[in-house]
């Protein structure tokens, strides 16, 4: 075994690793650099990571899992859309403030007023709410800079965050999210600029780890998005896809048929949708809070997704205007309730699955040898539990890339 620099011994792990929680009783995990190099039962802990100088923390019981991912999240943003929530309180529908000039467009005005650090400052305000919650990766997508300059600057505020953070950042340019105004006359031209513009640029800069887009009624059409995404297959970006969100535009199907490791939302996606998802791989990544801040009634078709094995993913979707939700406890729990999720589905969710989904599942994700240590610590008594509690934090530490951040 390599050098070994700290071992937490009598914990309740669950590895994740396999089907199910991957339990074992009384674990340990023993850490070399950034990396996880032997996990088993404290008993048969080997020798050398007895040595004095490995770092021993005994756990005392407390449960452990592998560090959460929040897969899908648009948490550079400027400006709030408190002022739209009350009017979709009064009956006033998401379409219909996004067709009259807000919704994605107002953020937009939002956050082309602010500057870099300004979108570093408020994004990683957020993030910290989500670290203690023990997530170690998390995604943030462009999308509200709709051109080069403040495109490019979302990303390099995502990149910011993952700087001045404890955190693994997986960076998506959401190339195709809402039309400008100033494009209004022309969808061709502009997906044409996105493309050959702005993603090029986003590219140079090494500012994207995958792509996205809206496909849907109120943004951008199936054929739209199979444009921009046969750009991207061709620079060897992955793929993910806002589909079914609103209406069934089959954008389930054709994330499966592009080769991309996610569709997202799927609300409406229909049976045929799923079965290509699961002949594909796609992973469906649900998002729980903008089904209940819409107050939207259809919930995604999980029976379809189980019966075709879908991996299903949870994500806070955390944004100003469908969901502004930012904890991925929360995102659990709704995801049982609101989606008849198991409590067990709910953390694959947010491990393997969130990995999958971002195509990490080789580096995080679960408690195996090789993966990154990053891990997180609960004061539970069982991991359901993290699934049960509305509005409370069972995180009492957290191990990025091997280090623990905190322990009560
Ligand atoms: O994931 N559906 C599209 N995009 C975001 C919402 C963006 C917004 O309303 O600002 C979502 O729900
Ligand atoms: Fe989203």
């Amino acid at each position: 075994m390599t050098t070994i620099d700290r071992a937490f011994i009598h914990a309740k792990l669950a590895t994740l690793s396999g089907e199910g929680l991957g339990v074992v009783d009384d674990g340990a995990v023993v850490v070399s650099g950034d990396r996880i190099a032997w996990v088993g039962a404290t008993d048969d802990l080997p020798t050398e990571a007895r040595a004095a100088s490995v770092e021993v923390l005994d756990l005392s019981g407390r449960w452990m899992t592998p560090g959460l991912v929040d897969c899908h999240t648009h948490l550079v943003f400027g400006g709030d859309r408190a002022d739209e929530f009350e009017k979709r309180l009064e009956g006033v529908s998401y379409e219909e403030i996004a067709r009259g000039g807000g919704g994605i467009l107002s953020t937009v005005r939002a956050t082309r007023d602010a500057s870099l650090e300004e979108l570093v400052d408020a994004a990683s305000s957020r993030a910290r709410g989500l670290i203690s919650e023990g997530v170690t990766t998390l995604e943030i997508k462009s999308g509200y800079g709709l051109d080069s300059e403040t495109e490019l600057r979302m990303l390099r505020a995502a990149a910011g965050v993952q700087e001045r953070l404890a955190l693994n950042v997986r960076k998506t340019f959401l190339g195709l999210h809402a039309l400008p105004v100033d494009w209004a006359e022309d969808r061709a031209g502009y997906v044409s600029y996105v493309i050959a513009e702005v993603f090029e640029a986003a590219l140079a800069e090494g500012l994207v780890d995958a792509v996205d887009a809206f496909c849907e009624g109120i943004a951008f059409q199936p054929e739209e998005c199979t444009t921009f995404f046969e750009a991207a297959r061709k620079q060897g970006v992955p793929l993910r896809l806002h589909a079914d969100q609103l209406s069934d535009l089959g954008g389930g199907a054709l994330a499966a048929w592009m080769g991309a490791l996610s569709a997202d939302h799927l609300e409406y996606a229909s049976a045929a949708s799923a079965q290509a998802m699961g002949e594909a791989g796609t992973v469906a990544v649900l998002l729980p809070g903008a089904f209940h801040f819409l107050r939207e009634t259809k919930a995604p078709p999980v029976d379809a997704f189980r019966a075709n094995r879908v991996p299903i993913a949870l994500a806070t979707d955390l944004n100003p205007g469908s969901s502004p939700m930012g904890s991925l406890l929360t995102a659990m729990n709704l995801g049982c309730v609101l989606f008849g999720l198991t409590p067990v589905e709910a953390l694959r969710g947010v491990t393997v699955n969130g990995a999958r989904a971002l195509g990490v599942a080789e580096a995080v994700g679960s408690i195996e040898v090789g993966k990154m240590a990053d891990l997180a610590i609960w004061e539970v008594g069982h991991p359901r539990e993290l699934a049960y509690w509305l509005g409370r934090n069972p995180c009492v530490g957290r191990v990025f890339s091997g280090r623990l951040d905190d322990l009560d």
